[in-house]
């Protein structure tokens, strides 16, 4: 008799404690299903992506399919705005590995997905063919890096859509990206920060006035550029003007230097910013 009861009370045990775990497994998996903040389509534009590289070093082996793995702001170098869950910041630059990074493929199309960018940093990546137009599509960001790749062809003038930016960062490896003219630059005005060297600027004859025309920049680079010579009058107005906050200009590399223009401008910094 004890024994049955026994029994039949470790069943009820049993029971509860079974009852009790499905339960929580239940609420565990409910809970994590709304921890997912990935967005589908924003998942699958990075496995497009992801597709179009050929060598790794593993950097993206958290970027998979599989149910365990599917939130895609967990991936590295990616970043999800925490209410909306939209990827706000894809950062795989190929950083310390740059000079070893292999000739790889092309920004794939359905990047262009990933409207609600704030920062894109795909430098390093060893990225062929021309620069997408689609780029101007991300309207909100702040930080473009596209640098140390071998991207050829004209800049797409659709980048002057990125009015937001902050940080522009297109140089090269090599001479291989031109731009006739810099007039897309001109509504850049929050832009601090520009690096352009190795773009082949011979025809670009407005550079130093458009340069001159960002309010807010500190930093140029035009660095290897074939800069065109700028006329004498122009310059020397432009280089006296108090407006401009910006403190370094580095134009290293163009021939302008032997008429006269120091390797690295340093100018006044102005405090005031209007
Ligand atoms: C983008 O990726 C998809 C899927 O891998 C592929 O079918 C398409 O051809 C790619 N587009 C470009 C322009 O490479
Ligand atoms: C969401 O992100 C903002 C800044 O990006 C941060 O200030 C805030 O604390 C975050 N909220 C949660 C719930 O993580
Ligand atoms: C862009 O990326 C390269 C390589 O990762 C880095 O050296 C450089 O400082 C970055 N540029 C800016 C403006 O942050
Ligand atoms: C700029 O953005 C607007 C609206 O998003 C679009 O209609 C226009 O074609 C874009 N212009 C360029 C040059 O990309
Ligand atoms: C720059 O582009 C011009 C044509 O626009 C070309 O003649 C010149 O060779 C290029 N310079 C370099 C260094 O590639
Ligand atoms: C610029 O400033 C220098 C000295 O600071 C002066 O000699 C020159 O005439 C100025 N140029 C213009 C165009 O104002």
């Amino acid at each position: 008799m004890i024994a049955k009861g026994s029994s039949i009370f470790q069943l009820n045990v049993l029971l509860v404690v079974t009852s009790v775990i499905f339960a929580t497994n239940k609420y565990t998996s409910t809970i994590s299903a709304l921890k997912i903040k990935c967005i589908e389509k924003e998942r699958e534009a990075l496995l497009n992506q992801k597709r179009e590289f050929k060598d790794y070093n593993g950097r993206f082996s958290s970027w998979r399919a599989d149910d365990e793995h599917k939130d895609c702001c967990l991936w590295q170098g990616v970043g999800c705005d925490n209410v909306t869950g939209h990827i706000i910041k894809l950062d795989i630059g190929g950083g310390h590995d740059c000079f070893s990074a292999p000739v790889s493929g092309r920004i794939n199309n359905s990047l262009l997905k990933l409207r609600h960018l704030k920062y894109l940093d795909l430098s390093c990546n060893g990225f062929i063919y021309q620069l997408p137009e689609f780029i101007g599509s991300f309207t909100k960001l702040k930080y473009l890096n596209l640098s140390n790749n071998f991207f050829d062809g004209e800049i797409p003038t659709h980048l002057a859509n990125l009015t937001e930016l902050e940080t522009l960062d297109l140089s090269g490896r090599e001479n291989t990206l031109h731009s006739r003219n810099l007039g897309w630059l001109c509504q850049f005005h929050k832009l601090r920060y520009l690096d352009l060297t190795n773009v082949n600027l011979t025809m670009a004859t407005d550079w130093l006035e458009l340069v001159h025309k960002l309010p807010l920049i500190e930093k140029v680079s035009m660095s290897e550029c074939s800069l065109p010579e700028v006329a004498n009058i122009l310059r020397s107005s432009l280089m006296n003007s108090s407006r401009a906050c910006l403190s370094t200009l580095g134009l290293s590399g163009n021939s302008l230097f032997i008429f006269n223009i120091p390797l690295v401008v340093q100018l006044q910094q102005q405090p005031q910013r209007h």
